[in-house]
This record gives C-alpha cells, sequence and structure tokens, in this order.
C-alpha cells in the first residue's frame, strides 16, 4: 500500500509519519518511510538545489521540472522496489504537492501538471494521503520556530520565506483536492497537539490499512 503524507509547512507531517510508521510496525506491517524531494542520494541533490533560499529567482518550470526529476528517481529507486516487495510505503509529501504548491502556489496550468503525472510519466496515484490542515499563520509560526530552533533548517527555507498569500493558495489547493477526491484523501485537523492528531492519524489508518474498528 502506498500512503501519502501532506500539507502546508508547519503541518506535523514529519512527526505523524514517524507515529504512523511505528503504529503499523506494531500490526506487523513492513514498512518504508521515504520522503519527497530527496528520498534518494540524487534526490538530496535535488532537494538543496530547490530549498536553498538563495534561489529565489529560479523559473517556476525549472522548479516543477526537478521536483519531477527528484520523483521519477525516487519511485524508480524506492517506492515501485518497495511495493514490489509488498511492503508498505509512507512517503512524506507527493503528487499533490506539485499540483498545490507549483500550480496553485506559483500559478502554473493545473491541468499540465495532473497530464504530466498521469498521461505522460504515469506516476501512480497513492492508495491513501493523510492530508493534514490547519490555519496557514499557525503552520509557518510554527515551521519559523523550528527554522530559528535548528539553524541548519535555514539552508532549505525557500518556501517558508514566500508571502503568507502563497500559503494560502497552497492550503486552498489541498482543500480543494481533498474536496474532489474525498475517498483518497483524508483531511484532519492539525491545529491541535501532537498527541490529538495523531490520534487521529491512527483512527484513520486502522479503517483504511489495518482493518482494524476506527474507536479501537
Ligand atoms: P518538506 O519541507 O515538507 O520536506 O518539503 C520541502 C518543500 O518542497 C516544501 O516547502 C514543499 C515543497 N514542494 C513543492 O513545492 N513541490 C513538490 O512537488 C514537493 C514534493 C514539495
Amino acid at each position: 500500500m502506498f500512503i501519502t503524507f501532506e500539507g502546508i509547512e508547519g503541518s506535523g507531517k514529519t512527526t505523524q509519519i514517524h507515529r504512523a510508521a511505528h503504529f503499523l510496525a506494531e500490526k506487523g506491517f513492513s514498512c518504508v518511510m521515504t520522503r519527497e524531494p530527496g528520498g534518494t542520494e540524487i534526490g538530496v541533490k535535488i532537494r538543496r538545489i530547490l530549498l536553498d533560499p538563495g534561489h529565489a529567482g529560479m523559473d517556476p518550470t525549472a522548479e516543477l521540472l526537478l521536483y519531477l526529476a527528484d520523483r521519477i528517481q525516487h519511485l524508480e529507486e524506492v517506492v515501485l522496489p518497495a511495493l514490489a516487495r509488498g511492503e508498505t510505503v509512507l512517503c512524506d509529501r507527493f503528487t499533490d504537492a506539485t499540483v498545490t504548491y507549483q500550480g496553485y502556489g506559483r500559478g502554473l496550468d493545473i491541468a499540465l501538471i495532473h497530464a504530466l503525472h498521469s498521461d505522460i510519466l504515469k506516476i501512480p496515484v497513492p492508495d491513501l494521503t493523510i492530508l493534514l490542515d490547519l490555519p496557514v499563520e499557525t503552520g509557518l509560526a510554527r515551521a519559523w520556530e523550528r527554522i530559528e530552533k535548528n539553524g541548519h533548517h535555514k539552508r532549505e527555507s525557500r518556501f517558508e520565506e514566500e508571502v503568507l498569500s502563497f500559503h494560502k493558495r497552497v492550503r486552498q489547493g489541498y482543500l480543494a483536492l481533498a474536496q474532489a477526491d474525498p475517498v483518497r484523501i483524508r483531511v484532519i485537523d492539525a491545529d491541535f497537539d501532537e498527541e490529538t492528531v495523531g490520534r487521529e492519524v491512527i483512527r484513520e489508518l486502522s479503517m483504511r490499512v489495518t482493518g482494524e474498528p476506527k474507536n479501537r
């Protein structure tokens, strides 16, 4: 099964994906936890280029193609082999991030991004997507707090430095995608503490992955 985690900056994806992996491993699932951009050695280098705050002048189409390059490498090297081995893949961001950040955020043609993913590159659709949703003001405040605490993340702050309206468009994009595909994309209110959000994530996984009653 292929599960992706999505959300705006500071939505807590990384924390929650770790909790999810732990929960699934305890239930006996063999899990691979990975991320985009940067889920391969080549991807780590692409990630550095993409998130470098010094690259404010990057052309949006160049940016889109770098995300796709990272994705293809990651699929071929990590995701598809793991799925073929019957493992559960938990991926921190995937195609929905490209639709929301490069489409809704940067204003690139959303139909073109969908076509690139599905018709041209034949990128698989996740079985389940957990969308952690919260107001952008809260998410950005959390993200900046983390950046200030771990100075080295400053080297990866190109998106956090975007204006509020950019992040609002990204959030609206995510909610629009979820509305269009409510079976695949499950929205979880992430404007709570880690434990509360974690319980909701586990509830969703219990319903969709481990096949247990939802209120266990
Ligand atoms: P992360 O900080 O969640 O690892 O994500 C890195 C940044 O990359 C984040 O700001 C969102 C952005 N991003 C895109 O703009 N398009 C994409 O396709 C992906 C996967 C991420």
